[in-house]
């Protein structure tokens, strides 16, 4: 087995590498003055079993460029098969077309990411499950929730605690995270009445004095978070807290940083799917949990021929 990384998050793909001891393959990812992206893959990877690890994460046209341009070098260079490993699926919100004339783009970067010949595909916490079926090679969504279920359970272990959805599109991942914890769920519908005017939030389950707990695969610009949280307190919750799966906040993160320190949240959890500049990881309320372990033990189990679906029974 042999792996792989782009320039998109070498401290996770390092912290891969770590947990299954077994160093990165030698390789220079570099860009010509133009900006095109070069590759040169220093050892020799002829009938390997090769795993790029490199998210499509801000600036998420490089990041994806450099993926295709590894996955074709390794093509090339005779690899025996190729899975690349996305711990974030950029272009994942682009799933549907969402007014006429608009386009799918997470079908066509999985259209992109298959021509250019990978024979599988790791990903974590995809926008939504049925991306899966953009691409016509096996791939293997991994889910952040064991991770988080055990930061939670040190943290957060009390009988108020509630999971919340904060949008209706996220309550299976809520309900599935509940279920591990035993506890109960709690959604906020947001609604706007008619074009133009404020939008309003409805809590659907009691959160009156609950320790609170939203989780998301998302946070961008922090809004739709520090919303739920106002609205949570509002209906009596103790305290809320927030759990995301990637953290998107590299383009215009300044501004999100400082809304989500500046709001009742009192904490927010993030993965390391997405590496996060230094002001982040040093924001007061932010704290990262890594992700690498289960990431590794996937990809050990991929490379043995092993159940993936057992790490979540
Ligand atoms: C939306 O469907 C996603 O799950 C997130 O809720 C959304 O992307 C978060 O974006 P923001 O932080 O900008 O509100």
């Amino acid at each position: 087995m042999k792996l792989l990384t782009g320039m998109a998050n070498q401290r996770l793909a390092q912290a891969v590498a770590d947990y299954l001891d077994a160093p990165l393959t030698k390789a220079v990812v570099k860009h010509f003055p133009d900006s095109e992206v070069f590759v040169t893959i220093d050892e020799n990877v002829r009938g390997q079993d090769v795993f790029v690890i490199q998210s499509s994460a801000y600036p998420a046209n490089d990041h994806l460029m450099q993926l295709l341009v590894c996955i074709d070098a390794l093509q090339r260079a005779s690899a025996k098969r190729i899975t690349a490993v996305m711990p974030y699926f950029g272009y994942g919100r682009q799933d549907r077309k969402t007014g006429g004339r608009t386009p799918i783009s997470a079908k066509l970067v999985a259209n992109m990411i298959t021509a250019a010949k990978t024979d599988r595909v790791l990903t974590m916490d995809l926008h939504a499950g049925q991306i899966q079926g953009f691409f016509d090679v096996p791939v293997d969504n991994l889910y952040a929730a064991p991770v988080i279920e055990e930061d939670i359970k040190r943290n957060y272990n009390s009988r108020e605690l509630m999971i919340v959805s904060p949008d209706v599109g996220g309550v299976v991942r809520a309900r599935f995270l509940a279920e591990r914890l035993g506890c109960e769920i709690a959604i906020v519908d947001k609604r706007r009445p008619r074009p133009g005017e404020a939008e309003v939030m409805n809590i659907i389950g009691d959160v009156d004095g609950r320790i609170c707990v939203l989780v998301d695969d998302i946070v961008d610009s922090g809004g739709t978070l520090c919303n739920a949280a106002e609205a949570l307190l509002k209906e009596g919750a103790e305290q809320v807290s927030a759990y995301i799966s990637h953290g998107v906040l590299a383009a215009g993160s300044k501004d999100a940083v400082a809304r989500i320190e500046a709001s009742n949240l009192s904490e927010l959890v993030i993965t390391d799917t997405i590496e996060q500049p230094d002001h982040v990881l040093a924001a007061k309320k932010f704290r990262e949990i890594s992700v690498a372990p289960l990431i590794g033990e996937a990809i050990r189990r991929i490379a043995n021929e092993e159940s993936v679906s057992k790490l979540f029974d």
